[in-house]
């Protein structure tokens, strides 16, 4: 392996999920392959734009186009019916349960695609290549798998922790501005929760952040933005944040919960904007999701005020919203019923900052304290 790569283990309920990052990770992917040749499930885009790499990739691999299957990545791809489709191609590749897939895109690909690979014959080896800053931070490490249904986001899915994930941050060069700001929330939240230093060198670089992401167009690429930041470096720290968690707790019973910060609410306002015509990203909701609940710390004295002024500075500084009207109130409380981080026993559950680096589980909130720091509902 080269020398500027990072390997992170986990072993997740006996299995074990090895997080490889460096240049041209993804060369290591026969390492986890123990019958070859895998399907490969990838992002059309990533197909479009990183010809050559993939090439590299399926280097060893006979028919490759007949083993790949392209598809469109975004939350409407998180399906029953994208799922059963999957299915259905699976069934035509006759892969059998020592075979494995191998899902390369962001965070919503290698969701559904985890799905079905936790699920396909009972069970296939999973290969993870995550192609934005998202997927690397946060959604390729420590084994979650969800759609969406039943107008509530990733109620149905399993812990499915992948054999290998091969992270490379030469493919964030063709990141769209949207795509680098769902990461860059997922980065801070993960520093905000266990790294304070890497929160404060981040919160330091909010000037050079602001000057590539705050007022690029959403669907542009961010020319030079990958050169001018330690991209590699906040990679790897973030994710060996996660690592550590999710090894500690890889079923979410205590301290993985510290990740869903900003996630309650987030979530909610993420469902609730998709029936509107002014959808939220995933990483916009996240960061409105943090702004009110280091607000409500704040204002509890949980969390020193400055700290919540740092979080909404740096966020800002990423061109990442921290207010949005709020739903109105009785919808509001049926949409936090509905999301997955509801426990019959001890109801909602949220994640509150006592300070950067230091997480409160399972603490309660109102949704009238919410309510005080979100914009009044729009008319109509
Ligand atoms: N994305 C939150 C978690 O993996 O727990």
């Amino acid at each position: 392996m080269r020398d500027e790569s990072l390997i992170l283990e986990m072993m997740l309920d006996h299995t074990p999920s090895t997080f490889v990052l460096g240049p041209l990770a993804g060369l290591e992917l026969s390492r986890f392959v123990p019958n070859p040749p895998p399907v490969y499930i990838l992002d059309q885009l990533v197909a479009e734009m990183h010809p050559a790499w993939l090439e590299q990739i399926q280097n060893n691999c006979t028919n490759c186009e007949q083993r790949t299957l392209l598809v469109q990545g975004g939350e409407q791809f998180k399906s029953l019916n994208q799922l059963e489709k999957i299915y259905q191609w699976l069934s035509e590749q006759a892969l059998t349960r020592d075979g494995t897939i191998v899902a390369i895109g962001g965070g919503t690909v290698l969701d559904l695609v985890g799905l079905a690979a936790s699920t396909w014959r009972r069970g296939v080896n999973f290969v993870s290549i995550p192609t934005t800053l998202l997927a690397m931070v946060d959604a390729s490490i420590g084994g979650k798998t969800a759609l969406n249904t039943a107008g509530i986001k990733n109620p149905v899915g399993s812990f499915y922790p992948a054999r290998g994930i091969l992270a490379d941050v030469g493919f964030l060069g063709t990141l769209t501005c949207s795509d680098w700001r769902n990461g860059m929330a997922e980065l801070v939240k993960t520093a905000a929760i266990g790294d304070a230093v890497l929160f404060a060198e981040l919160h330091a670089a909010r000037k050079k952040l602001n000057k590539t992401l705050g007022h690029s167009e959403a669907d542009q690429p961010v020319p030079g933005i990958l050169g001018a930041l330690p991209w590699g470096d906040w990679v790897g720290r973030a994710a060996t944040v996660k690592v550590n968690l999710v090894n500690r707790d890889f079923k979410e019973k205590g301290p993985r919960k510290a990740l869903n910060l900003g996630h309650t609410l987030g979530h909610v306002l993420e469902a609730h904007s998709h029936q509107s015509d002014k959808p939220l990203s995933h990483g916009q909701a996240v960061a409105i999701g943090m702004a009110v609940v280091f607000r409500i710390a704040a204002e509890r004295n949980l969390c020193p005020v400055p700290q919540a002024l740092e979080m909404i500075q740096l966020l800002e500084a990423c061109g990442l919203p921290v207010t949005w009207p709020a739903p109105p109130v009785d919808l509001l409380e049926t949409l936090l019923a509905g999301d997955k981080i509801v426990s019959a026993r001890s109801g909602l559950s949220w994640v509150l900052p006592e300070r950067i680096g230091k997480i409160k589980v399972d603490a309660k909130v109102q949704p009238a304290e919410l309510l005080r720091w979100l914009e009044a509902p729009e008319e109509g």
